[in-house]
């Protein structure tokens, strides 16, 4: 039987997105408000989800907790109140767009989640605007 677990934690960051190898008018017409030379920040919600077998023994998928450490030590404090294009080495040449960042989760968090379950990554940059990344 399988079911799908998920934790969902927050991280406030600032960000801001161009490409250095495009003009500024360019990256304005792209990129939009998001181009703001002194950076910009977002209330970032995410939800990570864990699919596969009920553990027998424990019943559990995966135990919250661990996935909850997980979290906080892999990515609530890697991107909490940080600049993601100058402090998180994984932007340094990545836009860190909320499709990039999800997929940056996702690559953090995969090595350390049971290679027999299903990882879903699922990042929330406003309320509204949301993307999903399942590998
Ligand atoms: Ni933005």
């Amino acid at each position: 039987m399988k079911v799908k677990v998920s934790r969902r934690a927050h991280f406030n960051s600032a960000h801001r997105l161009y490409r250095p190898d495009w003009s500024f008018e360019k990256n304005d017409e792209i990129f939009g408000k998001c181009n703001n030379p002194n950076f910009h920040g977002h209330n970032y919600e995410l939800i990570v989800s864990v699919f596969g077998e009920i553990d027998q023994e424990t019943g559990f998928v995966i135990d919250v907790k661990i996935l909850k450490d997980l979290i906080k030590s892999e990515i609530e404090n890697a991107f909490d109140h940080k600049n993601l294009n100058i402090e998180v080495p994984e932007f340094k040449n990545l836009n860190p767009t909320a499709e990039n960042i999800a997929v940056v989760i996702w690559n953090k968090l995969r090595p350390h989640i049971d290679s027999d379950k299903d990882l879903e990554v699922t990042l929330y940059e406003t309320p509204r605007n949301f993307v999903s990344f399942s590998g």
